[in-house]
């Protein structure tokens, strides 16, 4: 057990894609390289933290020292982050598919040389940030979201943690130019109900150091009662 700030403290990490199957060989997914959430888990753990890392399906070098929850879809990524309550905080890094296949069956989806093109039928997932963040005796006292936008970033930053309901948001500027993108630096804002604070562009790990260190500030040090 590390000693530290956030010693008896449990937060969860969410982490990753999550893979929507289309049938047994397709999926849909979202690009994360699940970099950023790693750093983060790593960062809390060193603090001395109980993590929980629950993770789709990432190259990325499982983290060190945390509790490690491997999913595939949306749904078994919100199953696995309601068995990890409670916790104090939660940091809700993945990058969740939007929507899953209705009906993704057993049997592959098969060109049939007449150019007949299949149709999917799409539902949404849950927003498991948003679930996290509905007030309630299982809320954690600090919730944390990303925003990855391409253009007017805080403007849409500010508005998805108000209809989420989470404490604070991690706006990041995703064009592809910035190179955030599998890269290992971020360019991060962070929204919070005192306004935008905009941090330099650092490594991953840098934004996940600083992230830890406001972490340990709003929680206060010690065990929780
Ligand atoms: O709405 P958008 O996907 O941009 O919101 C991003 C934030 O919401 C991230 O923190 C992400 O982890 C979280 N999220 C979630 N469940 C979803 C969709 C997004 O937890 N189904």
């Amino acid at each position: 057990v590390t000693d530290g700030p956030l010693k008896g403290r449990r937060v969860l990490v969410t982490s990753g894609p999550t893979h929507e199957p289309i049938d047994p060989v397709r999926y849909i997914a979202n690009r994360s390289s699940g970099a950023q959430g790693t750093a983060i888990a790593e960062a809390l753990a060193v603090q001395g933290a109980d993590v929980v890392f629950v993770t789709g399906p990432a190259d990325t070098k499982r983290p060190g020292g945390v509790e490690v929850i491997e999913v595939q879809t949306a749904a078994e990524m919100a199953a696995a982050v309601d068995a990890a309550l409670p916790v104090d905080a939660a940091i809700c890094a993945a990058a969740v598919a939007d929507w899953h296949v209705v009906g993704a069956g057993n049997s592959k989806i098969k060109k049939d040389g007449s150019g007949k093109l299949p149709v999917l039928e799409f539902a949404e997932n849950p927003d498991i940030l948003a679930g996290l963040s509905r007030p309630g005796p299982r809320r954690p006292a600090l919730v944390v979201g990303f925003a990855a936008e391409t253009d007017d970033v805080i403007g849409h930053a500010t508005a998805k943690r108000e209809r989420k309901g989470c404490d604070w948001i991690l706006a990041n500027d995703v064009r592809p130019e910035t190179g955030v993108m599998g890269g290992g630096e971020n360019a991060v804002t962070l929204i919070s109900a005192a306004g935008a604070e905009e941090w330099p562009r650092m490594r991953k790990r840098e934004v996940a150091k600083k992230l830890v260190a406001r972490i340990v500030d709003e929680l206060g040090a010690g065990e929780t009662g």
